[in-house]
């Protein structure tokens, strides 16, 4: 298990995403109800994201309900949303303490009124915090993002707002949910689960990926730091080979 110490503070990840996976599972285990696994995420929540402000990093993602999701039983949907609620009311604090800004990522029109007047309150009483920017992905999938962006994308080239020959990579990226935030270098998946489930799709195309077996209710800081020192020894290539790499990086020191 790795110790906040054993982190190298100057190869730090500006963004961490994460995909919170096997609450039910760790319910199960316990020989509880689904739900029971969804509260004591909570907790593992809350110990990410001191564990991502206290190191510095600036932005982390949390997949915490995807579109997908929408489709599991009336209950287990309905007892998420009153989690999300009370979570938000209960972490304000902790938020506040950490200088932690809240921004949303997803279909949020999908969402009850009620959880999203909490989430924008949330996020308008927070959005001056200057530390870590945690976004929520809720009512989120890949796909719908980028349908979506496409659909905008339409719209203002048929109003001749945007000329198709203006179009490249850096303009398509305004229409995404996460514009203006730099794509993740580090996607965790706990649980086990070797997959993506429609997650930050255009996002991770270079993104390292680091899947572990601990399931969200037991994932702790000294879990989230392991995952940023195996990032740390990774060699990213984006391509190249590995000579043109360390060229780069003497040149840098
Ligand atoms: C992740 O845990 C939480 C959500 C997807 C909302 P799961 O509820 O998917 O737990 P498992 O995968 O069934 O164990
Ligand atoms: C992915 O977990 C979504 C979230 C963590 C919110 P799922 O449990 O929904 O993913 P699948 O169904 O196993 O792919
Ligand atoms: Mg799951």
């Amino acid at each position: 298990m790795a110790s906040k110490e054993q982190v190298n503070r100057n190869a730090l990840p500006s963004h961490v995403a994460v995909i919170m996976d096997g609450n039910g599972r760790w319910a199960q285990k316990h020989g509880k109800q689904r739900v029971f696994g969804h509260q004591n995420g909570v907790v593992s929540v809350r110990d990410t994201v001191e564990a991502a402000a206290e190191l510095g990093i600036k932005y982390l993602t949390l997949y915490a309900f995807s579109t997908e999701n929408w489709n599991r039983p009336q209950e287990e949907v309905d007892a998420l949303m009153m989690l999300l609620v009370h979570s938000i009311k209960s972490e304000m604090e902790s938020l506040q303490k950490n200088k932690v800004s809240l921004g949303i990522i997803g279909d949020t029109e999908k969402m009850p009124e009620n959880v999203r007047d909490e989430l924008y309150s949330a996020i308008d009483e927070t959005k001056n915090n200057t530390g870590l920017k945690l976004i929520l992905a809720l009512s989120y999938s890949g796909r719908w993002e980028i349908l979506n962006a496409v659909r905008k994308l339409a719209r203002d080239i048929k109003n001749k707002d945007l000329d198709e020959s203006d179009l490249s990579f850096e303009h398509f990226e305004n229409y995404l949910e996460t514009s203006k935030i730099p794509d993740p270098e580090l996607l965790i998946r706990t649980s086990g689960e070797f997959r993506i489930s429609n997650f930050l799709l255009w996002q991770i195309a270079y993104t390292e990926l680091y899947f572990t077996d601990v399931l969200w209710p037991d994932f702790r800081k000294a879990d989230f730091f392991d995952a940023i020192v195996d990032y740390q020894s990774r060699e990213r290539r984006f391509g190249k080979i590995s000579a043109q790499i360390k060229v780069n990086k003497e040149n840098e020191e």
